[in-house]
């Protein structure tokens, strides 16, 4: 009897957590790009990704032409990578990103990063700033728009190298007009493609496929806000 009941008690635990969700939709984006998209939800684990979350913006941010990229190292820092950016120490990341005064980083007049960003960065440290590596086990493309999908992607990914004050190849991409005519005009998917064009994120790792297909799907419904 003792042993039934803790066998039941450990596969409810087992059915318990593995706990899974899944949903179908099938989106049709236009233009004959028909889309499928399954949401898997996994059961919940909040810690900070280092590759999709904080990797992308300290590239976007740091790891720029001239600054602190493969070939220009300055100060011998190359902060593309977790090594690199381990060794430049999380002490030294914070400090210069949250600096009000003197010797800022990214320099002005680069814009500073937003509080939001910086918050992130600073929850990865205080969970141990460890290389945790995941996965997108969904892709939300139910209703793409500029506001919900493709700013996030834009600020993670692209702002750091495109705003006003660093138009890098004469992009810019911190608003929602800017962004679209980068995509109408075919640029934007042909830089994150590899297809021809110079290859965007600049130094950094290529946009996953799921943010290409949201890029796609909101391209052929013409762009959203
Ligand atoms: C580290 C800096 C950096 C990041 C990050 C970056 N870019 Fe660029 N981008 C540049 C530079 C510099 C150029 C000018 C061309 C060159 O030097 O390769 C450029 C050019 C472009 C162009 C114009 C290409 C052409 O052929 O005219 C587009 C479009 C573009 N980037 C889109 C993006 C998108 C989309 C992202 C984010 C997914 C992104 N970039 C991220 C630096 C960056």
């Amino acid at each position: 009897m003792k042993k039934i009941t803790t066998l039941l008690m450990f596969s409810s635990l087992l059915i318990f957590g593995m706990c899974k969700h899944e949903t179908t939709t099938i989106i049709n984006g236009g233009n004959g790009l028909t889309d499928t998209t399954k949401i898997v939800e996994e059961p919940k684990n909040d810690s900070v990704c280092f590759n999709t979350q904080i990797l992308p913006l300290i590239t976007a941010s740091c790891a720029q032409v001239g600054c602190h990229d493969a070939n220009s190292r300055v100060e011998g820092l190359v902060l593309n990578s977790y090594t690199g950016i381990k060794r430049m120490g999380t002490n030294t990341l914070v400090t210069y990103i949250t600096k009000k005064t003197g010797k800022v980083m990214p320099p002005l007049p680069q814009p500073r990063m937003d509080t939001a960003s910086i918050n992130l960065i600073k929850r990865w440290i205080a969970e141990g700033a460890k290389e945790r590596n995941c996965n997108p086990t969904s892709c939300d493309t139910l209703n793409v728009k500029y506001t919900s999908h493709i700013a996030p992607i834009m600020n993670t990914y692209c702002k750091g190298c495109h705003n006003s004050n660093n138009v890098g190849g004469g992009v810019n991409l911190d608003n929602y007009a800017d962004v679209k005519t980068s995509t109408l005009t075919g640029k934007m998917i042909c830089t994150i493609t590899a297809n021809g064009c110079a290859i965007m994120p600049k130094g950094g790792p290529a946009l996953s496929t799921c943010n290409v297909r949201k890029i796609k799907i909101w391209a052929a419904a013409n762009c959203p806000q």
